[in-house]
C-alpha cells in the first residue's frame, strides 16, 4: 500500500498508542496529523530528544472531541481516520469515575463516526479493548484464550469495558452502513514507551516502572494479590497490527491483538525490579482493587488475516519501557 499519497488523522495521537503510531506513519511517507485534547496524552509524546516530529502549528490540533463540530471539521479532507481517543486509565480512576468514562468514550466514539461519515472519509479505524470481555470468562485462573467472539452474551466488568464494546458495535454498524471501510482491532493491555506515568492515570506497568525508578522516596507497592493475570502486548506490536489492519483488515470485523499467554502482576513487578538492577522490596496491598482474574488472547484471526504475530517478550518489553520512563523522569527532574 503506498502510504505517501495519504491523508490521516490520528485522534488520541499524543497518547501512549497514538504517538508511536504517529512516528510510524510519517516513516512511511503518510501526511498526519494529529487531535488530542491532552486529558492525558502530551505534546513531548509526539517530540524526539525534545524536537517535534510532527509540525504542532498545522499538523497537531488541542481539540475535544466531545464537541461534534470539531469532529466534522476535523475529518474534512483525510482519506483516513485511525480513531485512539478515548478516556483511558488505570484501574482506580476507571472504577473510581465509572460515568464519566463510559458518557465520555460514547460521546467521543459517536461524534468521530458520525464526522467521518458526514466528512465522507473512506477508511475508519477504531480500537477497542480487552476489559470488553465478559466479567465470569475472565473471573477464573487460566480461561482458555479468548476467541472475538467470546465477548458476547457481554457483561463487561467495568463501565470502560462496556464504552469500549459500544464502540465496537458502532464501528460494525457504520461499516455495514457500506459508505465507509472500517477497521476494528480488540487490544489486550498496550505497555511501552510513550505511556502515562503520573498516579492518577498511570496503567500497571508504567506505574510499577515509576515506583521503581523512585523508590525509596516512593514505596514499591503492588496493588492487589498479584495473583492476577494480562496479557501484555508492546506497542510496536500494536502498532504494526494498526498498519496491517488499514492495509489489509478493512471490512473483517473484530481482529484481537494480544498474545495467548498472560503474566501475573507478581512476575511483573519481579520485572520491573530485575529491570532496575536494584534491590527493592516489595509490598502487596490488598485493599486495592485488582480487577479481572485472567485473559489472553486466542489470536489466531490476526495471523490469518494481518499476518500479525507479538515480536517483543514481555522481559525485553518491560526494559524498553524502564529505560524510556528513566530518561523521561531523568529529563523532568533535571
Ligand atoms: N493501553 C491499553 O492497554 C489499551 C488496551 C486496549 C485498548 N486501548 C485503546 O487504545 C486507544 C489508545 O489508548 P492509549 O493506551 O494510547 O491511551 P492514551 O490515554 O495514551 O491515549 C488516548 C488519548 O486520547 C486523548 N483524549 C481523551 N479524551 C479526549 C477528548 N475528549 N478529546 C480529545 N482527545 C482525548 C487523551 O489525551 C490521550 O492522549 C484507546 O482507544 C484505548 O481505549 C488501549
Amino acid at each position: 500500500m503506498n502510504w505517501s499519497s495519504l491523508d490521516v488523522l490520528i485522534t488520541g495521537g499524543a497518547g501512549q498508542i497514538g504517538s508511536n503510531l504517529a512516528k510510524a506513519l510519517l516513516k512511511l511517507g503518510a501526511d498526519v496529523s494529529v487531535a488530542d485534547n491532552l486529558w492525558r496524552g502530551k505534546k513531548s509524546n509526539l517530540c524526539d530528544q525534545g524536537k517535534p516530529f510532527i509540525d504542532f502549528d498545522t499538523r497537531f490540533f488541542e481539540v475535544d472531541l466531545t464537541d461534534a463540530d470539531a469532529c466534522q471539521r476535523l475529518c474534512a479532507g483525510r482519506d483516513l481516520v485511525i480513531h485512539l481517543a478515548d478516556v483511558v486509565a488505570g484501574i482506580n480512576f476507571v472504577f473510581g469515575n465509572q460515568l464519566f468514562v463510559f458518557n465520555q468514550n460514547q460521546l467521543i466514539d459517536n461524534n468521530m463516526i458520525r464526522g467521518a461519515l458526514q466528512a465522507g472519509v473512506a477508511r475508519y479505524v477504531y480500537v477497542g479493548s480487552a476489559c470488553s470481555y465478559p466479567a465470569e470468562k475472565q473471573a477464573v485462573l487460566n480461561p482458555p484464550p479468548f476467541r472475538e467472539d467470546d465477548v458476547y452474551p457481554a457483561s463487561p466488568e467495568s463501565a470502560y469495558g462496556w464504552s469500549k464494546l459500544m464502540g465496537e458495535y458502532l464501528a460494525q454498524l457504520a461499516s455495514e452502513a457500506g459508505t465507509i471501510d472500517v477497521g476494528v482491532l480488540r487490544f489486550h493491555n498496550v505497555y511501552g514507551p510513550r505511556c502515562e506515568m503520573d498516579p492518577e492515570k498511570s496503567q500497571v506497568i508504567p506505574a510499577l516502572i515509576r515506583k521503581a525508578i523512585r523508590y525509596p522516596d516512593e514505596e514499591f507497592v503492588v496493588w492487589g494479590s498479584g495473583a492476577q493475570r494480562r496479557a501484555f502486548v508492546y506497542v510496536d506490536d500494536a502498532v504494526d497490527a494498526l498498519i496491517r489492519v488499514v492495509e489489509r483488515g478493512l471490512g473483517a470485523g473484530v481482529i484481537q491483538i494480544g498474545p495467548d499467554t498472560s503474566t501475573s502482576i507478581r512476575e511483573i513487578a519481579e520485572q520491573v525490579v530485575a529491570a532496575s538492577a536494584r534491590t527493592i522490596p516489595m509490598r502487596f496491598d490488598t485493599t486495592k482493587p485488582e480487577g479481572d482474574v485472567d485473559r489472553a488472547a486466542d489470536w489466531s484471526k490476526a495471523r490469518d488475516v494481518l499476518g500479525w504475530h507479538p515480536t517483543v517478550d514481555i522481559a525485553e518489553g518491560i526494559r524498553r519501557t524502564y529505560a524510556w520512563c528513566a530518561r523521561e523522569l531523568a529529563a523532568a527532574t533535571a
